[in-house]
C-alpha cells in the first residue's frame, strides 16, 4: 500500500509526532511507502510532495511546528472553481497519478470538512484532529490544546507577582476562536478570578463588582483570563476591550496582555506528544483495515474513531454544566 499525507489549516505542537506516529507504524508495522504532500491541499494540486523514509522521521518526536508545512487551501471554497481550474477534480486526479491509496489529513474544522466531502466522493481518506482550540466534535481532546493550556498557565502564573506587585488587574487574552476552552483550563490552572469564554455572556457592572469586592477583602490586584473569541465593541481585541472597561469601572489600574502564537510554537507536552503517537498509529491501523472516511477520536482514555460526516462542520464549545466551570462558580471565580 501506498499511501499519502497532508497537514492543513494553523499548525500545533504535535503535528510532527502526529505525522511520525502514523509513518513509523505504516512503514515498520505494515510495510506502507509513505509519501508527505507539502502545505496541505495545495501540494495535492501541484503535486508537492517527497518520499519518507525511516531516516526522514527522525527526531519530529519533540518538534514544533510541521515539517510537511501548511496552508489554509480549501479545495471546495466558491464551489471549488479558480481560474477555470475545478479544484476537487484535480486533487482527485493528481492523487490517482501519484498511486496513493489513500490520503491522511491531519487538520482543525475546517480539514475535517474538506475531508468529508473527498471521502463522500469516493477518495479513501483518514483524518486526525489538530488545533488548540480544542474544538472540534467528537473527539474528548485534540492535539495541542494540553501545550497551548500549559503555555498559558505559565503565562497566567507570571502575571500574579507583577498583579500583586503593582496592585493592578491584569487582563490576559489567550487564543481559542469561537470556543473557550483555552481561557477555561488555563484560567482555573492559573487560579484567574474573572474567566470570560464565548459561551458565557458577561456583565461588565457585575465583573466591576467582583473586583472591587476582592479590594474591600484586602485583594487589591486580580487576574482576568479572557478568550479571543468574547463579544466586544467590535473594535478592539478581546482584551484591550475588557481591560479598558474594567480599569472605567473599577479605577484601579488595568494592563492587558496578549498571548498570542506563543501558545501555538514550540515542542509538545508529553501529554501531548503520547496523542499524537497513538492517534497517528490508530490512523494507519484503520488503513490497513480498509475503514476510510473517519476521523480518529479520544474519547475517555480510548483512541477510537468516528464517520467523518459525523463530526464535519459541528463545533464542540463549553457548556454551563462542564465540572470545571461548575467547580469553580462554586469556588467563586466569576464567569461573567
Ligand atoms: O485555530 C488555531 C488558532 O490559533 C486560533 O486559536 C486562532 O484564532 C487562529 O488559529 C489564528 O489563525 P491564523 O494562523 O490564521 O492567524
Amino acid at each position: 500500500m501506498r499511501i499519502g499525507i497532508l497537514t492543513s489549516g494553523g499548525d500545533c505542537p504535535g503535528i510532527n509526532a502526529t505525522i511520525r506516529g502514523v509513518c513509523k507504524t505504516a512503514i515498520r508495522h505494515y510495510g506502507m511507502e509513505v509519501i508527505g504532500i507539502h502545505s496541505g491541499f495545495q501540494g495535492l494540486m501541484t503535486k508537492d510532495v517527497e518520499t519518507f523514509t525511516e531516516d526522514s522521521l527522525s527526531g519530529l518526536l519533540t518538534l514544533g511546528g510541521t515539517v510537511l508545512g501548511t496552508s489554509r487551501e480549501k479545495p471546495f471554497k466558491r464551489g471549488g472553481l479558480m481560474d477555470g481550474v475545478d479544484k476537487p477534480s484535480l486533487i482527485i486526479q493528481n492523487i490517482k497519478e501519484l498511486g496513493l491509496d489513500c490520503v491522511v489529513c491531519i487538520g482543525g474544522n475546517g480539514t475535517q470538512k474538506t475531508a468529508a466531502k473527498f471521502a463522500a466522493m469516493g477518495v479513501n481518506i483518514v483524518s486526525v484532529p489538530k488545533t488548540i482550540d480544542n474544538d472540534i466534535w467528537g473527539t474528548d481532546f485534540s492535539f495541542g490544546f494540553d501545550t497551548a493550556v500549559s503555555i498559558a498557565t505559565d503565562a497566567i502564573d507570571r502575571l500574579h507577582s507583577t498583579a500583586s506587585s503593582h496592585k493592578r488587574v491584569m487582563v490576559i487574552e489567550v487564543m481559542g476562536h469561537k470556543a473557550g476552552w483555552i481561557a477555561l483550563y488555563s484560567g482555573m490552572a492559573g487560579g484567574g478570578d474573572v474567566i470570560l469564554i464565548p459561551e458565557i455572556p458577561y456583565n461588565i457592572h457585575n465583573i466591576g463588582e467582583v473586583i472591587l469586592d476582592r479590594l474591600r477583602k484586602g485583594r487589591p490586584y486580580s487576574i482576568v483570563v479572557v478568550a479571543e473569541g468574547i463579544p466586544t465593541d467590535g473594535r478592539k481585541r478581546a482584551g484591550e476591550y475588557i481591560a479598558q472597561e474594567i480599569e472605567y469601572e473599577t479605577g484601579i489600574e488595568t494592563r492587558e496582555t496578549v498571548l498570542g502564537y506563543i501558545q501555538r510554537g514550540g515542542s509538545p507536552t508529553p501529554f501531548d506528544r503520547n496523542l499524537s503517537t497513538r492517534m497517528g498509529g490508530h490512523a494507519t491501523e484503520l488503513i490497513a483495515t480498509g475503514q476510510f472516511g473517519r476521523m480518529v477520536t479520544l474519547q475517555g482514555n480510548d483512541i477510537s474513531s468516528l464517520p467523518l460526516e459525523e463530526v464535519a462542520g459541528k463545533l464542540k464549545l463549553v457548556t454551563e454544566d462542564n465540572d470545571l466551570v461548575v467547580q469553580g462558580r462554586q469556588m467563586g471565580v466569576c464567569f461573567g
